[in-house]
């Protein structure tokens, strides 16, 4: 993923010009793991810190290692990092089938809060092994990290089709999305362009499903956006399409790009896995950089690939991943 990636960031670099990017890659997981005993340096994020940004492939291998071990460093440079907005957009694109009825095309954007939520590292177990284990895992929603994401939700919604859907549970959980809401009823007048909506997240998943292209922005918890972004992604054709970004919008750390899906353990080193949610993952971070034109010409790019058929057994093609790759390369045009 990450060399396709670099493949077309280099195409654009020398169809667009005008910026140079430096890389510098790191063996984490489990080549690290290997060698090392760890799936990361101790000092991993001092390490990252001094970068403009982190590019992400993909990390895990959950016959060799639990997941849980390994996605550690993932989620405390979410953190640490204070990357709380997590983008995560899904489309359909001509060429490309998805498994819904309608052809009504999808163009949603699910915005995951990032640095809170069900993720905190906030719990314990007791009684281990024996018949009365118990575990505790204690999910935390800050009036401050709530209203932040909505409000960079809101202004995202600003710049597309102006409709905002949070999702929420507040019917059954009864402090953490009650406040929720709260802080989005209160923040709603503050933006009167934009047509606020919200639905719990059981509702939100059926909605997703019978009526996808009805949605632009969708704003949700941690865990939420988490399982969101994965049903968005099958819902537009495979998980293999979707990119996502973890930002810093302040800029006080270095923002983090990596594609939606996971490493796919089961055609791991098969050549065959579809480079384009990574690909485009690159295109986010080169708009994040500034280098908007480059950006743009990867998106287009891979529209033009996929529409000419480049299409990995994912959506339904024989192409590998390096085919895929090529194809983008080739259409990259200033
Ligand atoms: C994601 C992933 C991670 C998450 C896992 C691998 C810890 O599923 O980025 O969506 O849950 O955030
Ligand atoms: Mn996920």
């Amino acid at each position: 993923m990450v060399d396709a990636t670099v493949a077309v960031l280099e195409a654009a670099q020398k169809a667009i010009g005008g910026f140079q990017l430096s890389y510098e890659s790191f063996d984490w997981g489990m080549p690290h793991y290997d060698k090392h005993g760890k799936v990361a340096p101790d000092n991993f994020l001092e390490l990252l810190r001094p970068f403009d940004a982190i590019f992400l492939g993909a990390v895990g291998w959950p016959a060799r290692l639990p997941d849980h071990i390994t996605l550690t460093p993932l989620i405390k440079l979410r953190q640490a990092f204070d990357l709380y907005a997590c983008t995560r957009p899904a489309r359909t694109y001509p060429g490309v089938p998805h498994p819904l009825r309608s052809d009504q095309p999808i163009d949603l954007v699910v915005v995951r809060e990032n640095s809170e939520g069900e993720y905190i590292d906030n719990g314990g177990i007791v009684s281990t092994g024996t018949p009365h284990e118990v575990a505790v895992q204690t999910a935390v929603h800050t009036r401050r990290g709530i209203e932040r994401i909505l409000r960079f939700s809101f202004d995202l919604a600003k710049t597309r089709r102006k409709k905002l859907t949070m999702i929420t549970k507040s019917n059954a959980q009864r402090y953490a999305y009650v406040l929720w809401d709260r802080v989005l009823a209160e923040l709603a007048p503050q933006y009167p362009g934009i047509a606020v909506d919200k639905l719990h997240i059981d509702a939100a998943t059926l909605e997703l499903v019978r009526r996808p292209h009805t949605f632009d922005v969708v704003v949700g918890s941690n865990l939420f956006g988490d399982i969101l972004s994965d049903l968005t992604g099958g819902i537009t054709g495979s998980l293999g399409l979707n990119p996502s970004c973890n930002l810093n919008p302040e800029r006080k750390f270095p923002s983090l790009f990596e594609p939606v899906h996971g490493s796919a353990p089961d055609i791991a080193g098969k050549g065959i896995a579809n480079p384009t949610a990574s690909i485009l993952s690159g295109a986010m971070m080169l708009d994040w950089l500034g280098e908007k034109k480059a950006a743009t010409a990867i998106n287009k790019a891979v529209e033009a690939a996929l529409a000419g058929g480049a299409s990995t057994p994912d959506i339904g093609g024989k192409a590998n991943t390096k085919q895929i790759t090529e194809a983008v390369v080739k259409h990259v045009k200033a």
